[in-house]
């Protein structure tokens, strides 16, 4: 496949050839399935560096436009662009088309393939999740009376299920809420999609974490805000740099994503005067911190915050498995009416089926012992991990500290981000699949390597590293 790319009086290359060819795959010029040319054959023929093109390549491999197989090369993915089903062709003059903003990103279909040594964040170990006692209990469910009444429910989800969730939070993370507060979603990704249509107006800035975690940044923009990254340095969120118009920020103060420090106690009180100061909201996403391994965890800013701008998000994708698509906002009195009215009119409400089963598994006892037994897995995971990446690594990456969640982060001590994506596309060849930091990047690119340890058995974590030991060994 020969597709024309003009990198004439260009500056930034890579750039220039990811959008030439995210514009031929949207235009059909590069149809579904061809494969892109390897990126050596199309450095040489730009007379660029490899990594120039590698860059462009892993930006559209991370929004989904095309997929790398391991040893056969990158190609166009079926999700990058839905053929028109009625057969008219999408580029006729005429023809509905979506919203531009539709077009800037593709569907990720990285999970689809599964890696032998799968370092990918956003996966917990799915063989802990207990099918046998769900299926007895989904079971039950399904004769319980609120499910087999038929009815729709309230929108704010299963009673049952929010008071087990306020106990348990209660419990777990020192979350002093009532099961009113509480409305059940289809995860955090929803949970923030309701809370944006509550507080916010098209044109909106909202502050996020750069680096930070991508699908919200997607959703805001979606909506219609203007998303600006905020730097992150060891203690967190740098809340001096927070743009005085944002209307909201979104952050991960428990284990910073992607970098996993903790926001410090000092900048968790900065900012919720911050938040004072100019009447805005703190999106709280604590998506992982049940999974502590050492430290004194730090209060939630839920429960620091008096004057109710916090809104606390919680998921189950951690805890139990991300494909339930559960979740929940822990919203303030001022606007909790609101968010059950966005609840209602965007779906009714979650699953009451899935919500019963999960309440009697809460109620019984089941998610506390699950718990207990996952974070006794982790751990061993999370310290082979770490020692790991010190003794096969070490030379090349430096760990960020951090001691919850199911993944860690180590900076590049000096490979650039480019230098890093090669890395990462040589280790994917050899099935070591792992996320390069610069793929969290707002706007300013870090150079280092994020590693999930939550799908990779611990023995098998020593092997993975010495897959990439041996690729940053020749790619320097
Ligand atoms: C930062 C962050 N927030 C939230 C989630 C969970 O999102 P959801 O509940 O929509 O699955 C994840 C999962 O990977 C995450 O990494």
């Amino acid at each position: 496949m020969d597709v024309h790319i003009s990198l004439v009086g260009r500056k930034d290359l890579s750039g220039e050839i990811y959008r030439q060819l995210r514009r031929a795959i949207l235009d059909g010029r590069i149809r579904v399935g061809s494969a892109l040319p390897p990126s050596r054959v199309l450095a040489e023929r730009l007379s660029v560096a490899r990594t120039t093109v590698t860059v462009a390549y892993d930006r559209l491999i991370s929004e989904g436009f095309v997929e790398s197989r391991i040893g056969a090369g990158t190609f166009v993915s079926p999700q990058a662009i839905r053929p028109a089903r009625t057969g008219v062709r999408p580029e006729r003059p005429g023809v509905l088309r979506p919203q531009p903003v539709w077009q800037q990103f593709g569907l990720s279909t990285a999970f689809a393939n599964r890696a032998r040594i799968d370092f990918r964040t956003g996966l917990p170990e799915a063989s802990l999740f207990p099918t046998q006692r769900w299926r007895r209990l989904m079971a039950r469910a399904t004769a319980a009376e609120e499910v087999a009444a038929g009815v729709y429910g309230h929108p704010a989800g299963h009673r049952g299920l929010r008071e087990a969730i306020a106990r348990h939070i209660a419990l777990s993370r020192g979350v002093q809420t009532s099961a009113d507060d509480i409305t059940i979603t289809s995860g955090t990704q929803q949970a923030l999609d309701i809370v944006i249509r509550v507080l916010l107006r098209p044109g909106d800035q909202v502050a996020v974490e750069d680096p930070g975690y991508t699908p919200p940044r997607l959703l805001l923009r979606a909506q219609g805000m203007r998303v600006i990254g905020v730097p992150v340095d060891r203690e967190g969120l740098v809340v001096d740099a927070i743009p005085r118009s944002a209307r909201m920020v979104y952050v991960t103060p428990s284990h910073q994503y992607p970098l996993g420090v903790p926001l410090s106690l000092s900048r968790r009180l900065a900012l919720l005067r911050w938040a004072e100061r100019h009447n805005a909201a703190v999106v709280e996403d604590d998506y992982d911190s049940e999974f502590r391994f050492g430290g004194r965890p730090i209060e939630p800013m839920q429960t620091l915050d008096p004057a109710g701008r916090v809104i606390y998000l919680g998921s189950f994708s951690k805890t139990l498995l991300p494909t339930l698509r559960l979740g929940f906002v822990v919203a303030p009195l001022s606007i909790r009416d609101a968010v059950h009215k966005a609840k209602y009119v965007t779906d009714w409400h979650t699953s009451l089926l899935a919500q019963e089963t999960l309440a009697q598994f809460i109620e019984e006892g089941g998610f506390a012992a699950h718990l207990r037994h996952a974070r006794a897995v982790y751990v061993e995971r999370h310290a082979t991990m770490a020692a790991g990446l010190d003794r096969e690594l070490g030379e090349h990456l430096e760990l960020v500290p951090s001691d919850a969640g199911l993944h860690v982060a180590a900076r590049a001590r000096a490979a650039t981000p480019e230098q890093v994506v090669e890395v990462v596309e040589r280790a994917s060849q050899e099935g070591v699949e792992v996320h390069p930091l610069s793929r969290f990047a707002v706007m300013r690119p870090l150079s280092g390597l994020l590693f999930g340890y939550g799908a990779v058995e611990a023995e098998r974590i020593p092997e993975g590293l010495g897959v990439l030991r041996r690729w940053f060994e020749r790619c320097r």
